[in-house]
């Protein structure tokens, strides 16, 4: 029985098929650029490779975007067809792409327990339990599995640093940035290229607002991460928010071209409406407004993508960012087409994502089409009762934080001082901590 690169058996009829898999799978759980093709090149050699199909399958579920489901059918059907000759831990993972494909998040992370409830050290299923948890907004329930887990790991181990990056980015968003840090670190001193340990230590920073240590901690390894996908964007705009405390705003703006969305560079060109691409630009150019920078006509650069994401609801905390961006550029008519059809969709949906959207991207959607019209006090309508929901949008403390930004710049303008003082407490109640030292916050805090 051919095994794959973390020694785990796989079900394949040939060498080839096998060992091609092994690295899509390896390639995955590294955040490397081309993992989906070594996973098609497995299905080529053997179309009924079950793993193949059910990985490709759950890292387009990843994708989160209406767009895939289409292929991610059409490959949840080819790893049932190949489940009868699969293994109990494949047939688990074929089970997890017929609850991701089917919009259910829970039910999928449910099958990723009973995965690791087996095998505690594959790392494949802590990706994908991570990711599901992640974009439903339970941090908690993302730092248990961790947690859970790590007894069962050690140094030997040759998936041991990507695991502690599981583990480090877990404990940062359920708040333990001790153990979170430490993790980080270790991961990133095992394996400089490991982009989650790298963004792990960067999300404690920026929740302690260790703006300098952020700053000396990403500088470093931004030479390693060639190779890797769109999470090195994101790395780019980690970096950002730390400039952004710096007030470096020109070497923001020129990171914005370059790195963190450049039109023209091979990944970009490769998926340009990929939805952290999206969630990155939007969340900062919000960010540089708010604080008076003059980004010029870079709202533009994503407004049609943003566009083509009406009636598209896989991503309900992208929705609330494509509703930004449409406001930005003053397409309203279409930022209230995409509230509407994020409506209707919540009117049918039995899955968690309805709710999800109901309750926290619909108030930020509006919230943000209402600051760009200047009406502070829809703003406040929309989101004050939303605030303490927004986590069940998904996405990390510090990337919902640009709605905080709205929420607290609209009460600044309005002159409700008492508002804004409750607000900066709620921000440190997050896990924020120096918040009053922080640009906006602390122009409003005095
Ligand atoms: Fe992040």
């Amino acid at each position: 029985m051919a095994t794959d690169l973390s020694g785990f058996e796989v079900t394949a009829s040939n060498a080839e098929a096998a060992a091609a898999l092994g690295r899509g799978i390896k390639g995955f759980t590294g955040w490397s650029i081309d993992a989906v093709a070594h996973l098609d090149e497995a299905m080529a050699k053997d179309p009924d490779c079950v793993m193949a199909s059910a990985v490709k399958g759950l890292i387009l579920v990843g994708g989160r975007s209406d767009n895939y489901k289409g292929v991610v059918d059409s490959l949840l059907a080819a790893a049932q067809r190949g489940a009868g000759n699969a293994n109990p831990r494949e047939k688990l993972y074929v089970k997890a792409l017929e609850a991701g494909a089917a919009g259910r998040p829970f039910e999928a992370a449910t099958v990723y327990e009973a995965i690791l409830a087996e095998h505690p050290t594959d790392l494949l299923a802590h990706r994908l339990i991570q990711q599901e948890l992640f974009w439903t907004g339970e941090s908690k329930w993302m730092q248990d599995t961790a947690e859970r887990a790590a007894p069962a790991w050690n140094k030997e181990h040759s998936d041991y640093s990507g695991f502690l990056s599981v583990r480090s980015f877990s404990n940062e968003e359920g708040g333990d940035y001790e153990t979170a840090e430490r993790c980080g670190r270790e991961a990133v001193e095992i394996d400089p290229r490991d982009c989650w340990g790298t963004h792990a230590v960067a999300h404690v920073l920026v929740m302690q607002g260790r703006i300098d240590d952020g700053v000396d901690w990403l500088e470093p390894l931004t030479g390693n991460w060639e190779g890797s996908n769109q999470i090195v964007h994101h790395l780019w705009w980690h970096l950002a928010l730390f400039l952004l405390e710096r007030g470096d705003h020109a070497r923001i703006l020129d990171l914005l071209d370059t790195k963190i969305r450049n039109p023209d560079s091979p990944l970009v060109q490769a998926v340009p409406d990929a939805y952290i691409d999206l969630q990155n630009v939007a969340a900062l150019l919000m960010r540089l407004e708010l604080r008076g920078v003059d980004i010029g006509n870079r709202w533009s650069t994503i407004a049609d993508i943003c566009a083509e994401r009406i009636g598209n609801n896989a991503s309900p905390f992208t929705n609330a960012h494509a509703a930004m961006v449409l406001a930005a550029t003053d397409r309203f008519a279409e930022a209230d087409q995409l509230v509407a059809a994020m409506r209707t969709f919540v009117a049918g949906d039995t899955g968690t994502l309805g709710p999800a959207t109901r309750i926290a991207a619909i108030p930020a959607a509006e919230a943000s089409i209402a600051h760009r019209k200047g009406e502070h006090e829809a703003v406040l309508s929309a989101l004050l009762p939303a605030r303490r929901n927004l986590w069940q949008m998904g996405g990390s403390h510090a990337q919902r934080d640009v709605f905080w930004q709205l929420l607290v710049d609209s009460a600044v303008k309005l002159g409700r001082t008492d508002l804004a003082h409750q607000l900066l407490d709620e921000i440190a109640g997050i896990g924020f901590e120096r918040v009053g030292q922080r640009t906006l916050y602390g122009a409003a805090a005095a």
